[in-house]
């Protein structure tokens, strides 16, 4: 949620500043700005709409300098407008700052600021950090502190960060010190990129790529003190910090769209691989289980497990509900799966043998890292189940299982999704292998995980069928999406999808449950998406369509090769390949994704970058 670059070395900070918004746009996408600094003068740029939109107004106005700030905007306080818009400045010009974050006292500060006489020019709680660090700064002089020397402004941060209740990324320029950077964190992310005599911020690592492979991430309660030529952390409590400087793996061919028209689609079919990017090298075929390197719990102590609990937001939540299942099933280990917002506030008892694993494609959702965090603070083992490499849950969970996917560019969460199960299927056969399943059962699920990416490789072929029936049904303004079992979450993702990008109203139930409410729904212009392939209780769900059908409510029903009873019920049938029923949530979400896509790009809506939304929500 926002994205922060800065820069500072010998080169034109714009450059930088702007690639890097345009690669963290998925950040956020209400308005985009520049500072850049060149002497005692910082330029600011900064303008409602896309990175796009600041890219024309820098060529019709540009910006020199060699050190600056940049932002990219999901607004929290005050509506996405220009005077919203970050950078912001302090005092008279004397401070001008990014922010990414909430400050959650920023009311009282401002009536304090307002007192002495700041004048406040935007709605946002930022500015009222750019107000208090200017005043801080005053203070300081007053006090005799010395103008040449970065410490002066480095106190002047830490004095304002000290009033501040909330969280923040912050990236900081100061008018009468050029040539240093200032940044901080608390809760929202920070990386700096170490170059030769130069130095980089960001939000996360992808603006980095191509630019400098060693990068130092922040922690909470650090200040980073940046130069061209020198970087020093503090950290609140204990001062000065040796900078870890770890080295990227990313390349830019990660990022690049090829041959698809957005990276949803792109995403939606690198699937086949990216889930067996998830098992690659962690199917142990002698002793039939998965093997994980950095769970960092011995089989004792695993053993000794009665209790997992999944905390997840969006997309993860739903994919720890099909581990709730699979785990249950094979490891026979009561699971809950709790959405890390409430996770967070709520006290329910949990014994010492519960483990507790965070289920996050970014790492940096702020009510998952909340959640871990109250989990870990009591003392339960907390791991991660996470997509990116040296994000902050993957650098705080006591240990975890990345998902391997490679970036997730797309909003709407697709290839991380049938990850994050291909992981928890793994996890499933660990954890039932030291109990109770027995060793043909770890074979069969081992050969059968082996064929998954073939099978999505043949349900991609659906994608010409799923474009007509989006055709037919793009104009609908709300659908159901019904699924039993396995198929419950997938019904509840299938209608995130097309709520998230084509702006549909959409309900996924477990379809014996619509009788108590949904079907209400039901007319001729509402469409229900059956999820029907063979499972044991099929039957049940054929009564639930006839009960749409009786009400005359069109149906389109994902279905197993070959499934003519489907095909007399429904009036539109996407068929998928037979797999055991564990399996089948990372087969029937497919076409689910690819009709979310199809009917979002037939109403116009732009798929990568819905509205309200960003990829990384790193606010409460
Ligand atoms: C946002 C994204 C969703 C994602 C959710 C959780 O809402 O738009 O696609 O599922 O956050 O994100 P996480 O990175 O923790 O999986």
């Amino acid at each position: 949620m926002c994205g922060i670059v800065g820069y500072i070395g010998a080169k034109p900070a714009s450059n930088y500043l702007l690639e890097g918004l345009f690669r963290l746009e998925y950040r956020g996408y209400d308005s985009a700005g520049i500072a850049v600094q060149s002497g005692d003068t910082i330029a600011v740029r900064k303008k409602t709409g896309r990175v796009g939109q600041l890219a024309e107004l820098l060529k019709a106005s540009p910006v020199t300098g060699t050190h600056g700030i940049g932002h990219t905007r999901w607004a929290t306080h005050g509506q996405p407008s220009d005077n919203n818009s970050h950078p912001h400045t302090g005092g008279n010009g004397e401070v001008v700052l990014v922010h990414n974050g909430v400050i959650e006292n920023y009311a009282t500060l401002r009536s304090q600021l307002q007192e002495l006489g700041y004048v406040f020019h935007s709605q946002t709680d930022t500015e009222v950090v750019a107000h208090l660090v200017a005043h801080q700064l005053e203070e300081e002089l007053k006090l005799g502190a010395d103008p040449d020397s970065n410490a002066t402004y480095l106190r002047a941060v830490e004095l304002t960060l000290k009033q501040l209740k909330g969280t923040y990324g912050l990236g900081v320029l100061f008018r009468d010190k050029p040539g240093l950077l200032i940044a901080a964190r608390l809760g929202s992310p920070l990386v700096v990129g170490v170059g030769k005599d130069e130095h980089y911020l960001a939000s996360d690592a992808s603006p980095l790529v191509g630019y400098t492979d060693k990068v130092v991430y922040l922690n909470d309660h650090e200040i980073a003190m940046i130069t061209a030529n020198s970087l020093e952390i503090l950290h609140r409590d204990t001062g000065s910090q040796t900078p870890h400087i770890r080295v990227l793996e990313q390349t830019a061919s990660d990022t690049e769209l090829g041959q698809f028209e957005h990276y949803m689609l792109k995403e939606i079919f690198e699937q086949p691989t990216s889930i067996e990017n998830a098992f690659r090298g962690r199917l142990d075929d002698d002793e039939a289980t998965a093997r994980f390197g950095g769970l960092n719990l011995d089989p004792q102590e695993l053993r000794r497990i009665d209790r997992i609990v999944l905390t997840a937001c969006g997309t993860s939540w739903h994919a720890g509900l099909v581990g709730e299942y699979i785990i249950e099933e094979f490891a026979r280990i009561p699971v809950e799966v709790e959405y890390a917002s409430e996770l967070r506030y709520r006290n329910p008892p949990m014994s010492e043998r519960t483990m507790v694993f965070a289920i996050t494609q970014s790492g940096e959702t702020a009510d998952t890292l909340a959640a871990m965090r109250e989990c870990k603070r009591k003392g339960h083992p907390t791991l991660a189940i996470c997509n990116v490499v040296g994000s902050s849950i993957a650098r705080e969970a006591d240990g975890g299982i990345y998902l391997h996917a490679g970036p997730e560019v797309g909003v709407a969460s697709t290839k991380a999704f049938t990850s994050q199960v291909t992981v928890l299927t793994l996890l499933a056969l660990f954890m039932g292998r030291i109990r109770h399943l027995s060793y043909p059962a770890g074979q069969r699920m081992i050969a059968n995980l082996r064929k998954m990416p073939d099978k999505i490789r043949q349900t991609l072929e659906c994608h010409n069928r799923v474009k007509e029936i989006a055709r037919k049904y793009y104009t609908a303004e709300n659908f159901l999406y019904l699924g039993r079992l396995h198929n419950f979450p997938v019904a509840l993702e299938g209608a995130l999808k097309l709520k998230e990008i084509s702006y549909i109203h959409a309900e996924g139930y477990p379809a014996a449950e619509m009788k108590h409410g949904p079907i209400a729904l039901v007319d001729e212009q509402t469409p229900s998406v059956f999820v029907v392939p063979r499972c044991q209780i099929y039957p049940k769900v054929i009564s639930n369509m006839e009960e749409v059908r009786a009400r005359r409510g069109p149906i389109i029903a994902i279905a197993c090769e070959g499934d003519d009873k489907v095909a007399e019920l429904a009036d539109d049938v996407i068929y998928v390949p037979d797999v055991d029923e564990y399996l089948q949530p990372m087969v029937t979400s497919v076409p689910l994704q690819l009709l979310a896509y199809e009917i979002a790009l037939l109403r116009g809506c732009n798929v990568d970058r819905p509205r309200n939304l960003a990829k990384s929500v790193t606010v409460e």
